[in-house]
């Protein structure tokens, strides 16, 4: 982290956001973008300015995969679009501005708080002509070539920042913001050198641990070879796929032809599994006695408790390179279908955060802050705007 701070080369990028936490005191309504992985939503935010928000307005929408490995200008012409199919649902006056902030989930360059250039693409994107190049430009331009010319992008932010943001919202304190989802990542306000501006430390990237067989496996043949290291241990995107190797290596070819393809089980399958809800049959399990499948749960269980302790392990170095010796209390907003879904993750957590502070665990909150990057993107609008 130190490296990746002062420029020094480091697995750990360490971006400013160039904002700090909210005061609490941002008031108006602020659309937000939540571009994160297939999915993406556009939603309107409500702020009280005293610490409250209400959600408004939510659209959902599905990325086609095809777009997210084809031309670049298509994908951002499609966001577009649904902007626009969100601005007519809820029927919008045209004639008014709207601040929008953009949470953007890709390791991004900021250069201000609404501008920053995409370093790499990650969880599978490859769309062509966006790495290096400043995705609030892409979006823009995209929106004016659609005629939208209502939306000012006022904010761009990365989705830990935007957790971190949304539950800072409402409680003055919280020290780190954290995604253990499809990706994985977190942030946290550097007080020591940069007076609480938020730094995103794309810790998905994190190189230095061991890796077992199937981990070189998977990364070997993923399309980010030797980048993502962490994240390709710890993330929704990933366990189900580390589970599929295992299986293979370890049952082979008794098992259905769905197997045999690369990320054919994801880590929905796998909750699906331990809950008893898998449709055995899909990967040929059902083939498999009694104890053959506990032995599949077993395996799944493993792979989840090894990614939350790695996730926690993350989290305390984090809390430390700021307390040392964890004397204050730390609350850590926390998103994410890994943390929110996976039986027993949190509890894993937990138990590995006794064993490595011991009584000074309790002094450790982990909130859930649930769909926090859209809420936070639309707090940073509304700073942004008190700034200018
Ligand atoms: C991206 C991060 C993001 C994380 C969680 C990673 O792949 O590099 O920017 O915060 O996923 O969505």
């Amino acid at each position: 982290m130190e490296a990746g701070l002062h420029g020094r080369p480091s697995s750990l990028k360490m971006i400013s956001s160039f904002v700090k936490r909210p005061s609490g005191k941002e008031k108006g309504v602020f659309l937000a973008l939540d571009l994160g992985g297939t999915n993406f939503r556009v939603m309107s935010v409500e702020l009280f300015g005293d610490r409250t928000f209400k959600v408004g307005s939510t659209s959902r929408y599905t990325i086609p995969k095809d777009l997210t490995v084809g031309d670049g200008k298509e994908l951002f012409n499609f966001i577009a679009a649904s902007v626009d199919d969100f601005l007519t649902n809820n029927k919008l006056p045209l004639d008014k501005k709207y601040g929008l902030g953009f949470t953007f989930s890709f390791p991004v360059k900021q250069t201000a708080v609404a501008s920053g250039e995409l370093i790499v693409w990650t969880k599978g994107f490859a769309a062509t002509g966006v790495e290096g190049r400043d995705v609030v430009k892409l979006l823009n331009e995209a929106l004016s070539k659609r005629g939208i010319s209502c939306i000012l992008v006022s904010a761009l932010a990365n989705d830990t920042v935007g957790t971190l943001m949304a539950k800072s919202y409402q409680m003055p304190h919280c020290a780190s913001g954290v995604i253990l989802g499809t990706g994985t990542n977190a942030c946290y306000p550097e007080e020591k050198e940069l007076g609480g501006i938020i730094i995103n430390t794309e810790w998905g990237n994190f190189d230095k641990f061991k890796q077992n067989r199937f981990d070189i496996e998977l990364d070997e043949m993923s399309n980010n070879a030797g980048r993502q290291l962490f994240e390709k241990a710890v993330s929704g995107m990933y366990i189900g796929e580390i589970f599929r190797l295992v299986v293979l290596h370890e049952f082979g070819l008794i098992l259905g032809a769905e197997l045999q393809k690369p990320y054919s089980l994801t880590s929905a399958d796998l909750y699906e599994l331990e809950t008893g809800a898998l449709d055995l049959k899909k990967f040929g399990f059902d083939k498999l006695s009694p104890e053959k499948i506990e032995e599949l749960k077993n395996i799944s269980r493993l792979i989840a408790r090894r990614s939350a302790r790695m996730a926690v392990t993350a989290i305390v170095a984090l809390l430390k390179k700021e307390d040392a010796s964890i004397s204050g209390e730390h609350v850590v907003a926390i998103d994410g279908t890994i943390y929110e879904k996976f039986p027993d993750y949190q509890k894993h957590m937990r138990e590995f955060l006794r064993e490595l502070l011991g009584d000074k665990a309790e002094k450790i909150s982990f909130e859930l802050a649930k769909d926090g990057s859209g809420v936070g993107a639309a707090i940073i609008a509304a700073v942004a705007a008190l700034d200018r």
